[in-house]
């Protein structure tokens, strides 16, 4: 995947420190701002990226860059060397042997694998409050990631590992509004269990926008590429995608597994797969359905647990 990066195209990781700010718990958007002030409110918010993932996400994207050089830099953060030696090990990768060197996890692995691990550790960050709610929505996200890369697989969409980043980061304007304004997002949560509302609207009733929005926010201002940027903006509104439209149909059908195995706070257990758009749209007959069901039924339940 070739993610532009910050400096590249101008832009910084947020600097404000997340124990720094003041989070909002007001039940009610701030008065007198509008959508697109509110949105900078919360990008202006989002935690500061570690020091050593930043320099690792810019190192990444230079092509030139060795795997020398990765791995001299992971070594510097024993905590994300320890992760990557784990997760080359982990059934997630399959290796027929044991890992034993970040030198072979990372030829093993390959560097957007190591992206991914960063971006996981990010996002996790994000939600480390670690109530029963943020708890359950990291956890739908791993979920998504881990079934959009199933779906790849099953469709033959090469990148599996921006499918996985994607998936992993869908929901990820939901973590920076608990980030922002915990409260608010109880509000939201109260909204969508007391009231039948879904979660767009009832962002839309407390925020005046909607966790498509925000992520889509999030997406530009951590330089994503097109698709995922994309994919993480429209996954609710498939048709506005165009060009990029394949990678949204895979995060919005990998969206409806975890509703389906009830990964995460949606669960529709009842919901038939067979009419969810973006699985008509992939082309996936009732029988391939049933076997991404299967296959991600095996991984995601129980909740899929740290990577
Ligand atoms: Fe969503
Ligand atoms: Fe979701």
């Amino acid at each position: 995947m070739e993610n532009k990066m910050p400096g590249e195209a101008g832009k910084a990781f947020p600097s404000v420190s997340g124990d720094s700010v003041s989070r909002q718990n007001a039940s009610s958007p701030a008065p007198g701002l509008s959508p697109a002030e509110r949105i900078a409110g919360v990008i202006g918010d989002l935690p500061a990226m570690p020091h050593i993932a930043a320099q690792l996400l810019d190192k990444l994207s230079c092509e030139d860059t060795s795997p020398r050089e990765i791995t001299q830099l992971i070594t510097k953060d024993q905590a994300l060397a320890a992760k990557v030696l784990k997760l080359a090990n982990s059934p997630f990768y399959g290796a027929s042997r044991s890992i034993a060197t970040l030198n072979d996890a990372l030829l093993f692995m390959g560097f957007d694998s190591i992206r991914s691990l960063i971006m996981t550790t990010v996002l996790k960050s994000m939600y480390s409050k670690v109530g029963l709610a943020e708890k359950l929505f990291w956890e739908h996200s791993v979920g998504c990631g881990l079934a959009a890369r199933k779906i790849a697989d099953e469709v033959r969409y090469l990148r599996r590992d921006e499918a996985y980043l994607a998936g992993l980061m869908h929901d990820v304007g939901k973590a920076a509004l608990f980030w922002h304004a915990p409260g608010l997002m109880r509000e939201v949560i109260r909204d969508v269990l007391n009231d039948g509302l879904d979660f767009l609207e009832a962002e839309q009733r407390r925020f005046g926008f909607t966790h498509a929005q925000i992520g889509g926010a999030v997406a530009h201002t951590w330089c994503f590429v097109a698709s995922i940027e994309r994919a993480i903006a429209d996954h609710h509104q498939t048709e506005r995608s165009g060009s990029t439209l394949e990678l949204t149909h895979l995060v919005s059908a990998a969206d409806s597994i975890c509703h389906k195995l009830s990964v995460g706070p949606i669960k529709k257990p009842d919901m038939d797969l067979n009419e969810v758009a973006s699985m008509k749209a992939l082309g996936l007959t009732p029988d391939r359905v049933a076997k991404i069901l299967e296959a991600s039924a095996k991984t995601l339940t129980p909740a899929p647990a740290d990577i």
